[in-house]
């Protein structure tokens, strides 16, 4: 029943982990290389600021520090502090002949082939030559700014100042980083699946429950109206035997069908009831209510059928007792509680209803000396269509709902509902609403 919502459920589940596990290894990436590759660039821009012509104190300052090291080195791998990354230079004249004794000896002339050929770039950018990765800045040097600078050999004409960094052991570093998220992420697509399975079946657990449920009321529901119904269609083939009999020869025939009915009416009424609390369309109109006038209202109500089978119907109400609640839900509550009491007490029993108050919460309780129910069916009797005694039950027109709606109407009241007894010397409901 359940197998395709499972997989799909599974297979959304698994994407959005992985779509998330994708999302977090890619910007995490992105984050390492943008702060690296950031900070290489930025000491190449702060090295690249020394030769440039707006900064002309800075090019004074560092024009005797550079020539300097020009002197003493003859090669330039310029580094301030330990900590400062190297950077080389090559010093380019107008026609882009490389100053030679500049150049660092590992660069092959294919290497400078690439460099004059990148000449122009006005942004950083990555060479690759070799299995290495260099950044690399231009900076025009003009004749003037030349001059400063003590480039010697550049002080008649234009040219160009390359600043060539080694990145490679930081790409390289980048790539390990970026296997390592690939890898994660294909373990984590693959633990994903199974975490999608897992979780597929955790979310499905609810949704299985109640859909057992479901069937099941609608298996009970539909065994209930059966027996009605067969009641119903023999009792009016009887009538039709005799179509010349009169309505009072086949009285007996009409009443039997007339209460079944009746039995069917309630018993489709109950079950409306119980599919809109299932699908929560029941609204409770909550006001101010005294209970113990509606207690007495219902009480008027069922008067008739105690005296019917001559049983002691008595009450102690308060009409002072106020609860917020729905008054039409509320008489059916203690209409329901009411009425199995007279239904399960023989003739000439008693059932007594009272009221108290006690700490914010007002308690009704009903009590009759009835046939009770065993200790082992005390649980069950707040379930859908229990019944304790089938036969008797059934004679008497209940079909088991009764106590559910009680039970679901004192719940959505914020109250609760209990049962205690002893078979064959009693029931007593009490049900505990929080007080106003
Ligand atoms: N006052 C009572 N005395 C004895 N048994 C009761 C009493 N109230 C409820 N029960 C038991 O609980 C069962 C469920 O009650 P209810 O839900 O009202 O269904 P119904 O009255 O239609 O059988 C009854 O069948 C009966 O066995
Ligand atoms: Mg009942």
């Amino acid at each position: 029943m359940f197998r395709k919502t499972k997989t799909r459920l599974t297979l959304l589940n698994a994407s959005v982990m992985f779509l998330i596990l994708t999302l977090l290894g890619t910007s995490m990436y992105v984050y390492l290389r943008t702060a690296i590759i950031g900070q290489i660039d930025h000491a190449m821009q702060t090295r690249a600021a020394e030769y440039t012509v707006q900064r002309p104190q800075m090019g004074v300052y560092f024009s005797q520090g550079v020539a300097a090291r020009i002197a003493s080195i003859g090669t330039l791998s310029m580094t301030t502090s330990a900590f400062e990354r190297a950077i080389n230079m090559i010093v380019w004249d107008e026609e882009l002949n490389p100053l030679t004794t500049l150049i660092p000896e590992r660069f092959s002339p294919k290497l400078l082939e690439k460099l004059k050929g990148s000449i122009d770039a006005t942004e950083l950018f990555n060479v690759r030559h070799d299995g290495e990765v260099y950044r690399i800045v231009n900076i025009k040097i003009t004749t003037d700014n030349a001059k400063r600078l003590n480039f010697i050999s550049l002080q008649d004409s234009d040219g160009y100042i390359q600043l060539i960094s080694d990145i490679s052991t930081e790409i390289g570093m980048l790539n390990v980083v970026l296997g390592l998220i690939i890898i994660g992420i294909v373990f984590g697509g693959g633990l994903s699946v199974f975490a999608g399975l897992y979780l597929a079946d955790r979310a499905l657990v609810p949704i299985r429950s109640s859909w057992e449920k479901q069937q099941q009321f609608v298996a009970d529901a539909s065994h209930e109206l059966r027996t009605p119904l067969a009641v119903l269609q023999t009792h009016t083939e009887l009538l039709l035997r005799h179509p010349d009999h009169t309505i009072e020869q086949d009285s007996r025939e009409i009443s039997t069908i007339l209460n079944e009915v009746r039995r069917m009416k309630k018993l489709v009424n109950g079950l409306l009831t119980l599919s809109q609390t299932d699908a929560d369309k029941l609204e409770l109109q909550m006001k101010p209510v005294s209970l113990g006038r509606l207690a007495e209202q219902v009480l008027e109500k069922v008067m008739p059928l105690a005296s019917l089978k001559d049983i002691n119907l008595s009450w102690h109400v308060n009409p002072n007792m106020m609860v917020n609640g729905d008054e039409e839900r509320l008489q059916q509550l203690i209409m329901i509680v009411l009425d199995n009491a007279i239904k399960y007490t023989p003739s000439s029993g008693s059932v007594h209803l009272s009221c108290k108050v006690s700490s914010g919460y007002i308690s009704l309780t009903v009590k009759d000396n009835g046939i009770g129910v065993a200790a082992a069916d005390l649980p069950y009797i707040f379930d859908r269509f229990y019944r304790g005694d089938k036969g008797r039950s059934r004679s008497e027109g209940g079909a088991g709902l009764g106590l559910s709606i009680a039970k679901w109407i004192v719940l959505r009241h914020s109250g609760k509902i209990e049962a205690s007894s002893i078979q064959h010397k009693g029931m007593k409901i009490t049900i505990t609403l929080p007080a106003l």
